[in-house]
């Protein structure tokens, strides 16, 4: 039989800090670095032992033994305090149920309508710009992710502040996650300011949740088929016993708008960043947009010819996954690959990592959307970019869906000048890794066109000297 050997650690651990000050403060390239440690590697966040996985093979057979692997570890325990057990964080013993529950929401033949609600939300917001308008497009992308997210829950009858509040409150919670995920349990309890408004933002965001929630049941629904409606009429098996409490209703609808709204938001993001930053792929990406779209807002049926736009955004999601950093917890004495992993033992997986494997992909931090060419015959999207097993992303679709066609109507409408300040990533990656402030100036590119021919070439892909 094969010897089992112990995880050896990465070297670099300080005294009680272990590898923390140089997680926090380089996080992606402390992540790149492991890999040559070997393919499980031990590393120290304070007090806190994670092993962190570095090879791909092993990385699926963590994923696909779930139940050995389970959910777990302090990301997921933070994540519950907001979205207490829905479909993301639930232990897999509870997830099979739940996942039986919400599959049809998303079934392929839901897609199109949902691309309806995509384009509606996009071609209202995205219309409504005004030419040579600034504005953070983070921001904005945030909240048309975030409405349609909302809109394939709730319906599209809303009731407008109460999602404004969810939005801020958001924001807030994000905003201190990974700081508070990382900080020993005593001092998440100081009342600091930032530990304040982080507790406040998790309480709001979930009785905001009960809100929409109660309107929409009082309302009688919206008579739309949306997720909430088939939760609702969900039955236990062989009963009329409703599937869900309302308790766990408000956790799906806070665990559906927390993955799906900023992750798909943050790789448009990382796609018109990099895209600013490479004007040859800027002129081919514009080029296909203006040829396919001719200034409309993208819609269902252009996808298939929106081809090189997928390529952006598909290697946008390998250079930059939004789920970069994911825990699991051994549920019993266990072994990956020749490891011995001890039961309780903080396991996590990085598709950052994985992408960034110069094996899998040559020459990895180059941003090259040729990578994805279908031609290629390599797979349709990067390693476990959307996880993988039983815990598989539900929304890997739908997100797909609307990230093609919100870079498309972004670039259909407005040439965007992205500012100077926008084009330095933040040092600390958040839950998701997302570009940070993206200051942004809008031209139309009716006035564009008025501009020389020889002008208008050096303009496009070219970064602005703005801000
Ligand atoms: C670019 C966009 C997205 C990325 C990169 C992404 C990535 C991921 C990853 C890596 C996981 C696995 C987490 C783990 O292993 O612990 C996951 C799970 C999940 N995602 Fe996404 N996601 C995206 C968009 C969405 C959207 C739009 C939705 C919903 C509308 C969504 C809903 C979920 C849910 C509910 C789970 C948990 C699935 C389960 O455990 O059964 N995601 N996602």
């Amino acid at each position: 039989m094969e010897s089992v050997s112990p995880v050896p650690r990465a070297p670099g651990a300080k005294p009680v800090v272990g590898h923390l000050a140089a997680f926090l403060r380089a996080p992606l390239a402390f992540l790149r670095s492991l890999p040559a440690h070997g393919p499980l590697v031990e590393i120290r966040l304070a007090r806190k032992s994670v092993v962190v996985v570095c090879d791909p093979e092993l990385t699926s057979t963590m994923l696909v033994h779930d139940r050995v692997f389970d959910k777990g570890g302090p990301l997921f325990e933070r994540l519950r305090e907001a979205g207490g057990q829905g479909l993301a964080t639930c232990p897999a013993a509870e997830h099979r149920r739940q996942r039986r529950l919400i599959q049809p929401a998303f079934h392929q033949a839901r897609f199109p309508d949902y691309a309806r609600i995509m384009t509606e939300r996009m071609d209202a917001v995205i219309g409504n710009w005004r030419d040579g308008q600034t504005l953070d497009l983070a921001v904005a992308s945030r909240n048309i992710t975030a409405d349609v997210v909302l809109s394939a829950v709730f319906g599209t009858r809303l009731d407008h502040g109460l999602h404004v509040r969810l939005a801020t409150d958001f924001d807030t919670l994000l905003a201190g996650f990974t700081r508070h995920s990382l900080l020993p349990k005593p001092l998440r309890k100081v009342p600091t300011p930032g530990n304040v408004r982080y507790e406040r933002a998790t309480r709001r965001v979930r009785q905001s949740m009960a809100d929409l929630t109660t309107q929409y049941r009082e309302s009688g629904g919206t008579g739309e088929t949306n997720l909430l409606s088939m939760l609702i009429a969900a039955r236990a098996p062989e009963s009329d016993v409703p599937a869900l409490t309302d308790d766990e209703l408000v956790d799906q609808a806070v665990t559906m708008y927390s993955a799906g709204t900023e992750t798909t938001a943050g790789a448009v993001n990382w796609s018109l960043y990099l895209a600013a930053t490479h004007p040859a792929v800027h002129a081919r990406l514009t080029a296909e947009v203006s040829t396919v779209l001719d200034g409309r807002t993208a819609g269902w049926d252009d996808l298939p010819r929106l081809r090189y736009t997928r390529q952006v955004f598909t290697e946008a999601l390998r250079m930059y996954p939004p789920g970069w950093f994911l825990t699991r917890q051994t549920q019993q004495d266990t072994r990956l690959g020749t490891y011995a992993l001890p039961k309780g033992t903080t396991i996590a997986y990085s598709p950052y990592l994985i992408s960034h494997l110069p094996t899998l992909y040559p020459d990895p931090q180059r941003f090259d959307p040729d990578r994805w060419d279908p031609r290629g015959g390599q797979p349709r999207l990067p390693a476990f970019v959307f996880g993988g097993g039983a815990r598989k992303c539900i929304g890997d679709e739908f997100s797909l869906v609307e990230g093609v066609l919100l870079l498309a109507s972004l670039l259909s409408h407005w040439h965007i000048d992205l500012h100077r300040d926008s084009l330095t990533a933040p040092r600390l990656p958040q839950l998701t890794l997302n570009p940070g402030r993206l200051r942004a100036t809008l031209t139309a590119h009716s006035r564009l066109r008025g501009v020389s021919e020889k002008s208008r070439g050096r303009r496009l892909g070219q970064v602005s000297r703005r801000g």
